[in-house]
């Protein structure tokens, strides 16, 4: 084993960062060992110095991560920041004065993962991110290297926990949306501005990563659909329940049929009970992939939290120094295929419909003769009436999402229809 270690810089110190900085002190033997030379932490950057943070020495510490990052003897510099700026300035700068780079930041991989890759590339560096996608749970590598000889066709993921909490606190205790939220605010599952969360822009950012490297692609958060789950309804659980179904936030990334382009998405959907991601509850996460050779793979596990976390940083540090000490890269950027992203209204799904209108002869007929003008078509028809009104349920057969607008648009025109209470995809069959 080589006696001189390999120096690793430490940007934040929070729950993240503060896992990593436990564990590589207590699990030094043993890292050690695996990489083949030790590993020292030869600073910690933080914003606020005083702060008293447990087995970090304080000589280690500064505010000034810039110069941290320019001091030209690092191996490996862990960025568990997060956000935009400074994050994506002092990555750049660490690989121009020499070191790896190990990320857990989804939304600036998701926003700027083409323009560091190239960064890395230019300066023959690794940038890993293993962490930036649903916590400890084994994704960007099995995507990356284990299915590099396989053809993925579709990623199927819930990648994140707290909507997860919401949507299954839902379903099992029949709360509404609002409910659900204080609860998980009050155990620390939502955060006190939970906007990210509930309105998927957490779960594009990491719809963007998957789909870039799932499809060899460069996929940005502006080509993912998003529609957050705010709007999911005790009725919308109790519709889904009548047809064997769950409501989950998923993040969707497909090859079309033809190959010729893909498409990655946002929103709450319908997935039958049977489906392996109905089962998962609580806060957990699960990505669910489809490939040619392979078939179906289910990666399950905590998706956040500091320990989960970290490990997944961990492992990418030990494959990083790992690199470091036989003057390798590991494998970067893979967009060779270039396919094209497609807009939103070309993808194509299953909906659950659900409209009031007037309870009264031939509403149906008329509601119906619209869904086949605009080439949607009806698989099931639920009625219920009372009181002169009555609600009514359709679900389709597959139909692409600008048939399904364009019969909605003209739904709301009907004298009949007195409004659309819900529109929610079927998705996993
Ligand atoms: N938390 C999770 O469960 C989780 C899961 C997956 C991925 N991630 C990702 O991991 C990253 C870190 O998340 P976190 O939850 O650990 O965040 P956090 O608890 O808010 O920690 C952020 C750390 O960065 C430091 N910091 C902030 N601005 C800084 C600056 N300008 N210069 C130097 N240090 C600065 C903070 O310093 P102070 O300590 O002095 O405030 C703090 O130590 C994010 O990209 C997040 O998306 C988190």
């Amino acid at each position: 084993m080589r006696t001189r270690p390999l120096k690793v810089a430490l940007l934040g110190c929070g729950v993240v960062g503060s896992e990593v900085a436990r564990i590589m002190t207590t699990h030094a033997d043993d890292l050690a060992a695996r990489i083949g030379a030790p590993v020292e932490l030869a600073g910690v950057a933080v914003r606020r110095p005083d702060k008293v943070r447990e087995g970090i020495p304080q000589d280690l510490v500064t505010t000034d991560a810039t110069a941290l990052v320019k001091r030209g003897d690092l191996d490996v510099v862990v960025e568990v920041i997060g956000g935009i700026e400074p994050a994506r300035t002092l990555i750049t700068t660490a690989f121009e004065h020499g070191a790896s780079v190990v990320s857990a930041n989804k939304a600036l991989l998701a926003q700027d993962g083409a323009a560091l890759h190239a960064a890395a590339e230019e300066h023959d560096k690794d940038l890993y991110y293993e962490a930036a996608v649903a916590g400890a749970i084994p994704l960007i590598r099995p995507l990356r290297e284990s299915l590099a000889g396989d053809k993925v066709n579709r990623v199927l993921g819930i990648v994140n926990g707290t909507t997860n909490f919401i949507l299954d606190k839902m379903d099992s205790t029949g709360a509404g949306y609002q409910e659900a939220l204080d609860e998980a605010t009050a155990l620390g599952y939502a955060e006190a501005d939970p906007t990210a969360d509930v309105e998927g822009f957490d779960a594009a950012a990491k719809a963007a990563i998957l789909a870039g490297i799932a499809f060899h692609t460069r996929v940005r958060l502006d080509d993912v659909y998003r529609e957050g789950m705010t709007e999911v309804t005790a009725a919308d659980f109790a519709s889904a329940k009548e047809m064997g179904c769950t409501i989950k936030l998923l993040a969707i990334c497909e090859r079309s049929k033809d190959g010729a382009s893909v498409t990655a998405r946002v929103h709450p959907a319908m997935i039958p009970l049977t489906h392996p991601l109905a089962s998962v509850r609580g806060a957990y996460n699960a990505v669910f992939v489809e490939s040619d050779a392979a078939g179906q793979l289910m990666f399950y596990g905590p998706g956040a939290g500091g320990a989960p976390t970290a490990s997944a940083v961990l492992g990418d540090l030990v494959a990083v120094c790992r690199n470091r000490l036989s003057n390798a890269t590991g494998p970067g950027e893979s967009a060779y295929a270039a396919l094209p992203v497609s807009p939103m209204g070309e993808v194509v799904t299953r909906y659950h419909i659900s409209l009031d209108v007037a309870d009264k002869p031939g509403v149906l007929a008329q509601v119906a003769t619209v869904f086949a003008e605009h080439g949607v078509s009806i698989d099931t028809v639920r009625q219920q009436g009372k009181d002169g009104e009555a609600s009514l349920v359709v679900v389709t057969h597959r139909a692409s999402d600008a048939s399904l607008n364009g019969t909605v648009e003209a739904l709301r025109k009907l004298d009949t229809v007195r409004g659309v209470a819900s529109i929610m995809r079927v998705e996993g069959e």
